[in-house]
């Protein structure tokens, strides 16, 4: 076990990212009663998803992590999630035909509400406020009541994530994710996408593979796994007082585990070695990520692994890399060689997102070919170095959305006016991340004919 960490040793260190709560008291007792409401995950589960991502770390098994930028209160239902659901499952789907290796689903869900922010104030019409931090904090209304830092609203984000598990769990088993219906979906968004030839081939060669496995009679009816899948839950564990209530013993190990979600996240702009959410982590036994951004220096990024992973075990750590398209390539190359000189094992995972964010029309946006380019960077820089481009990290929603530009249905700086939901970040859409799932599959599995060529040649 850790040294001299409990699940409240963050409490002496110094934080960023967290709010001033005016009510200590009411605080205080928040924390106490979540501290008695049951786990949202079991230690079990946890263990196992490190297992997938240790395949992934090993180079046999793709990371798939992909959600909501944050979560909110008001788009809570049930359309909401299956859409989601539904349009992840199709991606995974196709990487895992791309990538021939199995993918590890992962969704940003049941538990992300919390946002870092650049930024302690807003002002609108000359009006200064505190930001919004995600509804698990404050508001997002521009209102001074709004913007006050409430306990309470810990108590939602619990029953919310309680009750978006429960139904993420229920799909995944219930015959929701039967490959079936996920490959009829995806058939289906071939046949209306503008852009639909160019994916028609490789849909066309994932029904073959169906077609064949059913004539030799391995059907969803007597293969559990064709109709069942494994998927977790994850989210940036920047509210550590939350985090801390739901972070319990597993009688089985005697281990610490977080139970507010599978595996959590350390931000960029909160992974300094001495502080608060470094030290969390450290004592918690699910597998972890790291955001890695421009700002972090190979001798730090390795601190850091020593800190978090001293036992250097495969599937513990995640670094999640959200440099941007024009920076990828300064960036990327130096860290991998400073973890493979020093032998660390970890899972190397895009965030095509955070680094490609830029302003029109007054709106956040993030143009597509640029999500595109820093992703297809990212696998070229591991192809070249002999590393394994272990996944991806995206922010999308199951819904039609205009929030990032470009894609096959080319949303315009003008589109974006027309369905921008989101409470934080630009999110793809359902068509946008399909495409973008399309587009890597033909990549990797370009990838895989060539070096076939080579070993038939
Ligand atoms: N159980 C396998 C897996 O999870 C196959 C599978 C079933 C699947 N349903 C799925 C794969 C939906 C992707 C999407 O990989
Ligand atoms: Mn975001």
């Amino acid at each position: 076990m850790a040294q001299n960490w409990t699940p409240s040793s963050w409490r002496q260190k110094p934080i960023q990212q967290v709010p001033e709560f005016p009510d200590k008291a009411a605080l205080a007792a928040t924390e106490a009663q979540l501290a008695t409401f049951p786990p949202l995950v079991f230690a079990g589960e946890a263990r196992r998803l490190k297992k997938q991502l240790a395949s992934v770390a090993e180079g046999n098994a793709f990371l798939l992590q992909g959600g909501d930028c944050a979560e909110s209160f008001v788009e809570h239902g049930a359309d909401n999630i299956r859409d989601f659901f539904r349009s992840f499952l199709q991606m995974a789907v196709v990487l895992t035909y791309g990538a021939q290796l199995p993918v590890v689903k992962v969704g940003r869900i049941a538990g992300q509400f919390a946002k870092p922010r650049s930024s302690n104030i807003e002002v609108q019409g000359g009006v200064e406020l505190p930001s919004y931090r995600g509804d698990i904090i404050n508001g997002i209304e521009f209102s001074p009541e709004s913007r006050i830092p409430d306990p309470e609203r810990q108590m939602m984000a619990y029953r919310q994530s309680a009750a978006t598990l429960n139904l993420l769990r229920a799909f995944a088993m219930g015959g929701y994710a039967n490959l079936e219906n996920v490959h009829r979906w995806m058939l289906g968004f071939v046949k209306d996408s503008p852009q639909g030839e160019r994916y028609r081939k490789l849909a066309d060669r994932i029904s073959e593979t169906m077609d064949f496995m059913k004539a030799i009679g391995i059907t969803a009816e007597n293969q559990p796994s064709l109709r069942e899948t494994d998927f977790f839950t994850s989210h940036e564990a920047l509210l550590l007082g939350y985090e801390e209530a739901f972070t319990r013993v597993d009688s089985t190990s005697g281990d610490w585990y977080a139970t507010s979600g599978h595996m959590l996240w350390i931000g960029d702009r909160t992974r300094q070695l001495d502080h608060a959410h470094v030290e969390y982590f450290r004592g918690i036994k699910n597998p972890i990520g790291l955001k890695c951004g421009p700002s972090l220096q190979a001798d730090n990024l390795i601190e850091l692994i020593d800190a978090l992973n001293p036992a250097n075990e495969a599937g513990r750590l995640t670094l999640i890399c959200r440099f941007g398209h024009d920076k990828v390539a300064e960036n990327l190359p130096k860290l991998i060689r400073a973890v493979e000189r020093e032998g660390k094992k970890v899972v190397w995972s895009c965030d095509p997102m955070h680094g490609n964010t830029i302003t029109l029309n007054n709106y956040k946006t993030r143009p597509f070919d640029r999500i595109l380019s820093e992703v297809e960077s990212f696998f070229q820089i591991h192809r070249a170095e002999g590393t394994h481009p272990g996944g991806i990290h995206i922010e999308m929603t199951g819904k039609d959305v205009t929030e990032c530009t470009g894609g096959a249905r080319a949303v315009s700086a003008g589109d974006l006016q027309d369905r921008y939901h989101t409470h934080c970040d630009p999110r793809l859409n359902a068509d946008q991340a399909l495409e973008l799932a399309f587009l890597l599959a033909e990549r990797m599995k370009s990838g895989r004919d060539e070096k076939r060529m080579v070993v038939n040649g």
